[in-house]
């Protein structure tokens, strides 16, 4: 996380694909009279907030540790809408009805010990809802990560997703050990309907490419970027328009 610079405007230029997932993932939720919901890795707090109205939430926190986004959040503020800078992988509370994490997760390691602590902090019969992507594989990552070894070495920040993301059955396995009586885990393909091959790189560079900007610097990591972007077009070809596959893992689970 130490270098990584979100910013709210690139993140947005997919706000539409962006959002489903999230929509998915809140649609798993039993509706619950008034709910405390924390929000973990909220971003800009848009969805946050949408959240909190949407089910009628008592109470809403957003905790995230980015600057960027924290100032963008600002405006979504309400008296039960605060937003609060802290590291979700170390988050335990205070206790809330929901704990909804929506493509943050991937960015720690270790998802069995944060998803134990995250449990730690859900009241009797609360709800963890979290999506996070599994696309490590489709050439939109490994292009990056190839060039980023090729450029970096050693000092390449690793792909989180490649690195931290657990399979569909882990996770099914961990909330049953957790004590998380009902569950739903699925893995979801959403297709995005692209221009060119070249707008991946646009995606891209609002997530997955943040992490290499602090290894790089801002000069060298505009070379990267062009580089990344010629080495795509040459593995996906020419295709306009291009449909830009993205696997992600929905999970759900329900505390007795
Ligand atoms: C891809 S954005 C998703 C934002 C929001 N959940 C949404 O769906 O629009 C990931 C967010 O996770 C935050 N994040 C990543 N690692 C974090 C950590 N260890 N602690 C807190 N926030 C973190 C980033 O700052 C970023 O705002």
């Amino acid at each position: 996380m130490a270098g990584r610079q979100w910013d709210p405007e690139q993140y947005n230029r997919f706000a539409a694909e962006r959002e489903q997932p999230f929509w998915d993932l809140a649609s798993l939720l039993d509706p619950v009279p008034a709910p405390r919901v924390a929000d973990l890795g909220c971003g800009d707090g848009r969805l946050t907030s949408a959240l909190h109205h949407r089910i009628g939430a008592r109470m809403t926190t957003g905790v995230d540790l980015s600057e960027e986004m924290l100032a963008a959040a600002g405006p979504h503020a309400e008296p039960d809408v605060r937003f609060i800078r802290a590291d979700i992988a170390a988050w335990t509370g205070p206790a809330v009805d929901v704990v909804m994490s929506n493509a943050a997760l991937q960015w720690v390691p270790d998802h069995r010990a944060v998803l134990e602590r995250w449990r730690q902090g859900l009241a009797a019969g609360g709800q963890l809802a979290v999506q996070v992507p599994a696309n490590a594989d489709h050439p939109s990552h490994r292009v990056a990560r190839e060039l980023a070894d090729e450029w970096l070495g050693p000092d390449a920040p690793p792909d989180p997703v490649a690195v931290n993301v657990l399979r569909p059955v882990d996770y099914a396995e961990l909330l049953d050990s957790l004590g998380f009586v009902r569950q739903h885990v699925r893995l979801q393909v959403y297709v995005h309907r692209l221009r060119h091959p070249a707008e991946v790189v646009e995606w891209t560079k609002g997530t997955s490419l943040t992490r290499l900007r602090g290894a790089l610097g801002p000069e060298r990591h505009a070379r990267f970027v062009d580089e990344y972007r010629r080495r795509l077009i040459e593995v996906l070809g020419e295709r306009a328009p291009y449909l830009y596959t993205f696997q992600r893992i929905l999970l759900w689970g329900r505390l007795p």
